[in-house]
This record gives C-alpha cells, sequence and structure tokens, in this order.
C-alpha cells in the first residue's frame, strides 16, 4: 500500500478498520460531483468541479452559481509563461473553494495534433515541453492553496471524433517523447495529486483499464502517488479497472462497482488487496486536500473580486498574439474620433469554448462594451456583418421552467423556476423528488421581433422536444430522432424551420422535453437547447461596409465560439465559418485602416490576411475580453502572445492528414498517429514547409536587442547546462518577450526531429532595461525514447543549441557535446 501514512493520519489503520464495502463505497462517485462519506470512520466526502477556465461548481454546465471566467488555456498557454499559470492556479483554488470543491478537474494537456480538436482551445499546445511547463505551474498554483488539480486526459483523447470508443493507435516513442511528458511532469515537478484518465482507448484497451499506463508507467517509474480517476462514463469494468488501477469511478451513483466490486473479491476473483490500495489513495486525497480537518462542504457561493478581475484582464492581454503590425497598432486615442466594431464577436461576448470547461460567468465584456468603456458610447459604431453560429441563437429573455413528474407534462408542475437563456442541461434535477428518468419540463416566454422579415427558428435535444410559435408546433424534435453532433454525441443535430415576423410583433415561445431512456455509452444526459435568429444577408454585409466607410478605423472582430471550439465534436475545417471571410474583404476594401481581432481556438486560414493592416488573436480570454481588446488596441496592455501552436497556411500542411482518413479522424474505431513524433513545428522544419505563422511567433508593440548567449559548458554531464542571454528593451514601451531554446542532434543515428523546445523564458522589461533569461539543460532535453533500450537516451556527439524568437526565427546557434551515450536508468 504506497503513501500509507499521509500528513500524520494512519491510513493504513483507517483502511483495516473498513469493512470491504466501506472500502468499496470509497471508490465510485456517490452523485455527479462528489465522493461517498463513511459517516462511522469520520471519513468525510469531497467534491469536484470542472474545469480548467473557472470553477463551476455542482449546477448544471449552463446557468449554475455565477463564478469568475479565466482565459481558455490555448490562451495561457500563448503566454509561455509558468508565472501567469500558477498566478491562475493559485485564484482557481479560491474559485473551487466558494465551489464548495476541494479537486478542480484540470488541467487538460492533450496535445494540439489536428488543429480541429473540438477541445483544441482547452489545451496549451502542439508542444509537450511547452505544455508541461505551464501544467506545471498551473497544478502548484492550485495545490500550494490546498486543492487537488486533476491533469486530464490520460491519454490521447487528442480530438473528439467518436471519443467514447476510438482507439488512439500511438507507438510508444510517439507516447514517450509527445503525449505523455505533460503527465510526467505534473507528477515528478509538480507532485500533482489527482490524474484523469481518458475516454478513448489506447492501442486497442480503454485507458481507464490499461495497466501497463495506469500502473507500469505512471506509479511504477514515474513514483505517482495520488489517484486516479474515470473521464464521466469513461469506466466501462469492475476488475479490469480496479486492477489497471483506476482508484475513482465518476460519476456516481456507480455503475460498475458497488456491489459488484463486493462480490468480485468475495468470490476469489479479485485480491482485496487492489481495493484496500485504492481506498488508501482515496484517504490520502481526502487528507490532501484537508477535508478531514474540515469536512463541511459549503453552499456554493460566487467569489467576484477586483483581485481576480484584474488578474483575468491580465492574463488575457498576455495571450494576446500579436499576428501582423504594419505600424497601425496601437492606436492613438486621440487621432481616433470613431471605431467601426465590426462582426459577428463585436457585441457578442465570446469569452469560453463549450463543454465541460463552461462556467456561469459573472459577467461578459463584450468588445464593443470594451471599446465604448474607454471611448465612449458615440465614438463606437456597430455592425454584425454577418453570422458565425452554429446554432441558432439563443433566447435571451426570462423564461419560465415548469417541471411535471412523469414524461406527459400533464397535472400540475411539481417544480416551476425561471431561466435567462433556452439553454439547459439538467445534471441533477432542481428538486430531489422529480425522477431523473421520468418528468417532463415546459419552457415558456416570448420573443420581440426586432424586424419584419425572415427568422430562423432552431431545437436539438438530448432527449425528445418540440418547439411552439404562438401555440404552433414549428420544430418536431421527436420523429425519427437520431443521436447527432450535439451534447458530446448524445443530442440530435439541430433541427431548423423558418418563420416570417414581423417588427414589434410579441411570439409565445414554448418548449417542451421529455427525457429517454438511452443509456448509450451508460451516458444519459438529459438537455435541450432553442434559438431564435434573424436570417443575415447582403443588407448586412452592405451595413457592414457602411460602417467601415464612416469610421476612421475599421476593426473586424471575426473568428468562432464555443460551439464550434467545443468539447464533443470536431471541426470541419479550418476556415472562419459563414461568410466571415467575404465581410472582411468587404471591410478592407471600404476602409484602407482595417485591424482583424481574431477569436479562434486554433489556427484559422486567413485568405485576406494580405488586405488587412494587423491581425491580433485573442482566442477566449474569459470575462474581461472587451476591456482587453481596448487595452491591448489602444496601447494600455501589449499583447505578449507567442503562438502556442504552428498556424498553417492550410489545413493539409499539418502532419495528421496524410490521404487517409485513418490518420484523422479515424476509421473502423482506430485512429492512427501516422506522423509519430512528427507533430505540429517537428513536422514543418522535416518537410520544410512554410506555415502561415510558426510556433512561438508573436510581435510586440516594442522592440528588443538579445544580446550574445553564453552557454555555461560547452559538454554536458548529469549537473546538466545553462544558456545565460541579456535582453533588452530598445523600444519606449514596456513589454515582453520569450526566449525559447531548441535542442537538435547534429548528426543522429536515431530518426529525430530537426530541433525540439526544451526551455523558453518570458522577460517582461521596461524601455532601456536589461535582464538576463537563464535556460537550463539536463541530459534528458538531449535524448529520445529508444523502444530497445525501454529508456530515454541521448548518443555521444554534438547537439545544436539553437536560441530563438519562433521555430522560424532563430536568434543565435551554439554546440553542445556528449562525451559518452547516455541512458536514463528509472
Ligand atoms: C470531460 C471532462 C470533464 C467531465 C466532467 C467530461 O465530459 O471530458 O473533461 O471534467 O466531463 O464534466
Amino acid at each position: 500500500m504506497d503513501k500509507a501514512v499521509a500528513a500524520g493520519r494512519d491510513i493504513e489503520a483507517l483502511v483495516r478498520d473498513m469493512t470491504l464495502e466501506e472500502q468499496v463505497s470509497l471508490l465510485s462517485g456517490a452523485d455527479s460531483w462528489t465522493t461517498n462519506a463513511v459517516p462511522r470512520l469520520g471519513i468525510p466526502k469531497i467534491k469536484v468541479s470542472d474545469g480548467p477556465n473557472g470553477a463551476r461548481g455542482g449546477g448544471s454546465l449552463v446557468g449554475g452559481v455565477k463564478a469568475s471566467c479565466f482565459p481558455c488555456a490555448i490562451s495561457l498557454g500563448a503566454s509561455w509563461s509558468a508565472d501567469a499559470a500558477y498566478a491562475m492556479g493559485a485564484a482557481l483554488a479560491k474559485e473551487a473553494r466558494s465551489k464548495g470543491a476541494a479537486v478542480l478537474l484540470a488541467p487538460t494537456v492533450n496535445i494540439h495534433r489536428s488543429g480541429l480538436n473540438g477541445r483544441n482551445f482547452e489545451c496549451y499546445s502542439e508542444d509537450p515541453a511547452l505544455t508541461a511547463g505551464l501544467a506545471v505551474g498551473y497544478i502548484t498554483g492550485l495545490q500550494d492553496n490546498g486543492v487537488a488539480a486533476t491533469i486530464k486526459h490520460f491519454v490521447g483523447n487528442d480530438s473528439e471524433y467518436q471519443r467514447q470508443t476510438i482507439s488512439s493507435d500511438i507507438d510508444e516513442r510517439t507516447l514517450r517523447e509527445i503525449y505523455l511528458p505533460p503527465f510526467e511532469a505534473a507528477v515528478k515537478k509538480a507532485g500533482v495529486w489527482a490524474v484523469m484518465s481518458s475516454y478513448n482507448r489506447l492501442n486497442g484497451t480503454y485507458t481507464s483499464e490499461n495497466g501497463w499506463l495506469l500502473t507500469t508507467v505512471l506509479r511504477a517509474e514515474w513514483g505517482y502517488d495520488g489517484i486516479v480517476m474515470s473521464d464521466w462514463f469513461g469506466s466501462h469494468s469492475t476488475i479490469g479497472t480496479v486492477k489497471a488501477g483506476l482508484d475513482l469511478e465518476m460519476p456516481g451513483p456507480t455503475r460498475d462497482r458497488g456491489e459488484k466490486l463486493v462480490d468480485a473479491v468475495r468470490s476469489g476473483a479479485l485480491s482485496a488487496d487492489f481495493v484496500e490500495t485504492s481506498a488508501a489513495r482515496m484517504l490520502t486525497l481526502i487528507e490532501r486536500v484537508g477535508a478531514f480537518d474540515d469536512p463541511e462542504i459549503p453552499a456554493e457561493t460566487s467569489l467576484d473580486t477586483q483581485e481576480i478581475r484584474a488578474l483575468i484582464r491580465k492574463l488575457a492581454a498576455d495571450g494576446s498574439v500579436l499576428l501582423k503590425n504594419d505600424g497601425i497598432l496601437p492606436l492613438a486615442q486621440a487621432r481616433v474620433k470613431t471605431i467601426a466594431a465590426i462582426g459577428p464577436n463585436a457585441t457578442v461576448a465570446r469569452i469560453m469554448g463549450g463543454g465541460s470547461a463552461q462556467i456561469n460567468a459573472h459577467y461578459r465584456i463584450s468588445p464593443v462594451d470594451g471599446l465604448k468603456a474607454l471611448l465612449g458610447d458615440d465614438a463606437v459604431l456597430t455592425a454584425i456583418g454577418c453570422s458565425n453560429n452554429r446554432l441558432a441563437s439563443l433566447v435571451e429573455t426570462p423564461l419560465t421552467v415548469a417541471f411535471y413528474q412523469g414524461t406527459e407534462l400533464a397535472g400540475t408542475p411539481v417544480h416551476v423556476t425561471t431561466a435567462e437563456a433556452s439553454d439547459f442541461f439538467w445534471f441533477d434535477m432542481p428538486n430531489k423528488e422529480i425522477d431523473l428518468d421520468d418528468f417532463s419540463v415546459r419552457i415558456s416566454g416570448s420573443f420581440t421581433a426586432e424586424r419584419t422579415g425572415l427568422y430562423e427558428l432552431g431545437l436539438t435535444n438530448a432527449g425528445l422536444a418540440n418547439l411552439f410559435l404562438d401555440g404552433e408546433r414549428v420544430i418536431d424534435g421527436e420523429t425519427d430522432w437520431k443521436r447527432g453532433n450535439n451534447y458530446f454525441g448524445t443530442g440530435n443535430d439541430e433541427r431548423r424551420a423558418t418563420v416570417e415576423l414581423l417588427a414589434g410583433r410579441r411570439y409565445d415561445i414554448t418548449a417542451e422535453y421529455r427525457p429517454v431512456d438511452e443509456k448509450e455509452d451508460g451516458i444519459n444526459i438529459r438537455a435541450m437547447r432553442f434559438g431564435i435568429e434573424y436570417v443575415l444577408g447582403e443588407a448586412e454585409i452592405d451595413a457592414a461596409v457602411e460602417a467601415a466607410r464612416a469610421a476612421d478605423i475599421a476593426v473586424l472582430f471575426v473568428g468562432r465560439q464555443g460551439e464550434w471550439d467545443t468539447e464533443g465534436l470536431d471541426l470541419p475545417d479550418m476556415q472562419l465559418p459563414g461568410r466571415q471571410n467575404e465581410l472582411i474583404d468587404r471591410v478592407a476594401a471600404e476602409n484602407p485602416d482595417t485591424v482583424v481581432v481574431l477569436q479562434t481556438g486554433g489556427p484559422v486560414e486567413m485568405p485576406w490576411l494580405s488586405r488587412v493592416r494587423a491581425v491580433m488573436e485573442m482566442w477566449y480570454p474569459g470575462q474581461e475580453l472587451g476591456h482587453a481588446a481596448a487595452d491591448l488596441l489602444f496601447g494600455a496592455a501589449e499583447p505578449g502572445g507567442r503562438l502556442p501552436q504552428t498556424f498553417p497556411s492550410r489545413l493539409h500542411d499539418v502532419s495528421a492528414f496524410g490521404n487517409d482518413t485513418i490518420g484523422y479522424p479515424g476509421r473502423d474505431g482506430h485512429v492512427e498517429y501516422r506522423e509519430g513524433i512528427f507533430v505540429g513545428y517537428r513536422h514543418f522544419d522535416r518537410t520544410a514547409t512554410k506555415p502561415a505563422f510558426p510556433f512561438g511567433f508573436g510581435l510586440s508593440y516594442t522592440a528588443f536587442r538579445w544580446g550574445t548567449p553564453v552557454l555555461s559548458a560547452t559538454t554536458i554531464g548529469e549537473e546538466g547546462v545553462s544558456v545565460e542571454i541579456d535582453v533588452t528593451n530598445i523600444g519606449t514601451r514596456r513589454g515582453s518577450d520569450v526566449v525559447q531554446l531548441y535542442v537538435g542532434e547534429t548528426d543522429p543515428q536515431a530518426e529525430r526531429p530537426v530541433k525540439e523546445l526544451k526551455a523558453f523564458a518570458r522577460l517582461t522589461l521596461d524601455p532601456g532595461e536589461t535582464r538576463t533569461a537563464g535556460l537550463s539543460l539536463s541530459l534528458r532535453d538531449l535524448a529520445y525514447f529508444s523502444v530497445e533500450d525501454q529508456a530515454f537516451r541521448a548518443d555521444a556527439g554534438d547537439y545544436d543549441i539553437s536560441i530563438a524568437a519562433s521555430a522560424t526565427d532563430i536568434r543565435a546557434r551554439l554546440t553542445l557535446t556528449l562525451e559518452r551515450n547516455w541512458i536514463e536508468t528509472p
């Protein structure tokens, strides 16, 4: 039994005092978000909460208790700052506690492999070293403040396509060099307390029952002493998962443990040691988060402080990447009398991606809100231009939500509540008397058309539903219902209807819903969403062009949003959705001073790039989006980000795309990682393909001079070496630069990338200030994984050290010699 005594408490003795049933009860959840308590022995339950960019608490995916919304992971990844990640982790510990949670289900450290992963936004980078550095900062920030991090998803959940069943077929070297290192660093450098297994299979076996992964690698090799929990409904067996080292089945109540696990032990099919060991690990976690001493799970509250607001605003700027700037940015406030804020992301604040990372933010500052706060209302002209929705816009007027016992909407409602938007996700029922499998809901409200013309309604439902306008059914979400794209693949594809409405008239809008008992994959989600929107056309593009003409500067707020960049669904391509490319072309043709602010969860093709003066990528930067956008455009803040992912000129330059779909998204239940270790810039280097913007790239509002780098020694031994380089801010304003260190073997015997990121340092400097970046290298940083040796190994010879500002902007080259072959002894 590992970790028998945690912080003075005799865990081993406690396990011995427990009955088998009590031990087993610790190994599955009680409900969606808590573990089971053992009151007889004073063992409390603990609560877990999503997710990476905020603490949602136990509420529904939408509409839970309000929480602070932080930048998404790719934005934090773009900061290239472990300190920023630490600060975010530390703040999230407070957020988690405000929701009564002792465990945060974050960070997500899967790798940007294809660019089309729906959760690309939720992951830091295409590079394992950058991902690892940020994860270590984030986890340490959380755990230093007493909240457990849960690094996820272990491993190979790098796309959403068929994620519950697909096998990610990854050779061992690739796993060890690209996909595992962030987890390894989290264990060895941050001492992470929890790991979440992924949904997918790894080389044929579910990760939740993969003994090689969960026990051999994670525990025996890396020395991990924390718990492994399943992803939600991602555990599929009783003996298999327990034996492999999966401690906690989530969510509860149990499906495969409880009595089944007790019977397995009693019948001799499974040794009691496995259960005892996992129970001990659970107790260690409970001890680590301080729950024995403070067992109360308080009611959820909202924490909304100036300090957190300021941190989010700063992180948003630090993660924004200036991709192009001919000098137009930052804009001079005195010279801009009017600014046209154009595009589908101008007035709507796209602050986060979709799926389990969603939280109910305290508020959302849109770019237009932010610009108006800075410049005054009159200075900002707005025009939507076109839509970038995947689903019809939500109805955001007060709605009455009436719950009925039984699926027939019969009798009087047993519970009535209200909602602010037409988006519903029922994890747990608002009233404990309502049976989750035997209820129905009627949602009613009204919609006033602003204009006369065609409107489109949309309905998508996990369960069966209908949508009515003025009492008449406009969308049938029942007949021939089948699983499609939404709600993690458990809802149908959105069904649409077009109606003609009159300006100023109020229409009653009603939706009716009932769940279906369809427990495929163990997941039975109860959710529904409906929307209505005016059908945009030529007139809106013309109005945008008109606004651009009338203003001194046109800023296009374009990109995607959380309906595209979402868990449960991959992207169809790397294009801006809808007519946005056309909108940008038309606006840029009208106003020569056009700037593009992009919001996407990953790379996007930019056919209009040469026709605009500046492009800034802001990702999904959290609730302060609009303030951060105004800060950046007008220079109160500097875009400090560097790309954590290569932006290719076209999708098919990405190495996951061969001619065959087996490489991406997968076929016949398998996705083969055929490109092996050549992910991201490693592939662009190898094939000498020019990306639109390389990994590590980003411009600044100031200028820097880099001195001559100095290596502490020209040969490397066990103690490693370091490189120091002076960086001076030679511009006139404060700004940040990122020094990147790549290593490549000069004359490799094994197949190796040209270079690989191994260290980085972000420096923030005042004008005229010089600071020294210190970067260290260990022997492991020179190594590749040798399958034959079953170890990391570095061959004797010379290594090229590149000191660079991006993967294609190498400022200095140094040579380091390894005199003898090195093999890592576990
Ligand atoms: C996601 C996890 C998440 C869990 C709980 C799953 O769908 O993959 O990342 O933590 O749900 O919401």
